[in-house]
């Protein structure tokens, strides 16, 4: 199976892509990325993009905060996905990664008259994390950026340098990732992804003013939280709430829906992925292999 990618209007041998080394992007970080997933369904045959459409949309968001003006539009977006993924043959789940970024050649970092390029590679890409096994989770020593540094909410490459740091320290200190909180104390998220906390029987998130990225899995919990009669709160989240959770998860595309079993050492719950955490963790599961009639419309099927 040959890997394609899709890089300024062609589609070609991922190992023929070369970027020249004086690019902005590789420069200074000014990338705009997505993180996007397709799921295989067996029974189906069928490769389903999930939510490409809010991703897509999430795109241009981020690209709008960096002075990008994306030639493509959302459909277009979409169409060169399924193309690459149909070019590629793929009978198994993957992720997909497209990237926009500034490929000036000017020696400044500015953001004016930024030229850019499209480039969109894909891989077979399984579990992330192990979704049975909880998270041992602590609070990093690291801050998250703040909307007026580098917003979070726009998902820029650069800004990764900080959940590298965060997601580092965590794992040299044996932990398997961070929550981070902001410059003010509260919690915002993960090193690359949301949480929920359950308490008195409300799933609890932070807020989207939070420094947080409005994740896509967020949001999709948060629907699929509405439709089980769970009721869903967003407001701001203390340190020491987390702790006395009576359940914890975490959410994002390559994290998908995980426990957390303890964070900063104290165990969440008796350590175990939760009722709650379980009902919607097999709701999205089952949710983004288009098992579902009522989210189908999320599932963007590849192959004709
Ligand atoms: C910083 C950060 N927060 C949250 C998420 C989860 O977002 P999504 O559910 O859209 O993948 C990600 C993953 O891309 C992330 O990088």
């Amino acid at each position: 199976m040959t890997e394609y990618i899709f890089l300024d209007g062609e589609y070609i041998e991922a190992d023929k892509a070369v970027i020249p080394v004086r690019t902005h992007a590789f420069l200074y970080g000014t990338s705009v990325f997505e993180g996007i997933r397709a799921y295989y369904n067996k029974e189906d045959s069928q490769l389903y993009i999930f939510r490409a459409k809010e991703h897509f949309e999430r795109l241009l968001a981020s690209a709008k905060v960096m002075w990008m003006k994306s030639k493509y539009s959302i459909d277009e977006y979409i169409n060169i996905t399924k193309e690459l993924l149909k070019k590629c043959e793929y009978k198994t789940d993957v992720y997909i990664r497209p990237t926009l970024y500034n490929n000036s050649t000017n020696i400044s970092p500015t953001l004016c008259d930024v030229k850019e390029s499209l480039l969109i590679f894909t891989t077979p890409f399984g579990d992330y994390f192990d979704s049975e096994r909880g998270l041992r989770l602590c609070v990093s020593s690291w801050r998250r950026t703040s909307d007026n540094a580098i917003p979070p909410r726009a998902k820029i490459g650069g800004a990764y340098a900080n959940a590298s740091l965060i997601n580092t320290d965590a794992h040299k200190a044996g932990f398997d990732d961070a929550i981070v909180l902001s410059e003010s104390g509260q919690v915002t998220e993960g090193s690359a992804m949301n949480f929920f906390m359950v308490t008195n029987g409300k799933l609890v998130t932070t807020n989207t003013t939070d420094d947080i990225l409005i994740g896509v899995t967020r949001n999709t919990v948060i629907e699929l939280a509405k439709d089980l009669g769970i009721p869903v709160e967003e407001r701001a989240v203390d340190r020491t709430e987390l702790y006395t959770a009576d359940e914890l998860f975490c959410c994002g595309t390559g994290a998908q829906i995980v426990p957390v079993e303890s964070v900063d050492y104290r165990i969440i719950g008796d350590g175990k992925a939760g009722k709650v955490t379980k009902q919607i963790q097999s709701l999205y599961f089952d949710a983004v292999k288009g098992k579902i009639s009522k989210y189908k419309e999320w599932c963007v099927p590849v192959y004709d």
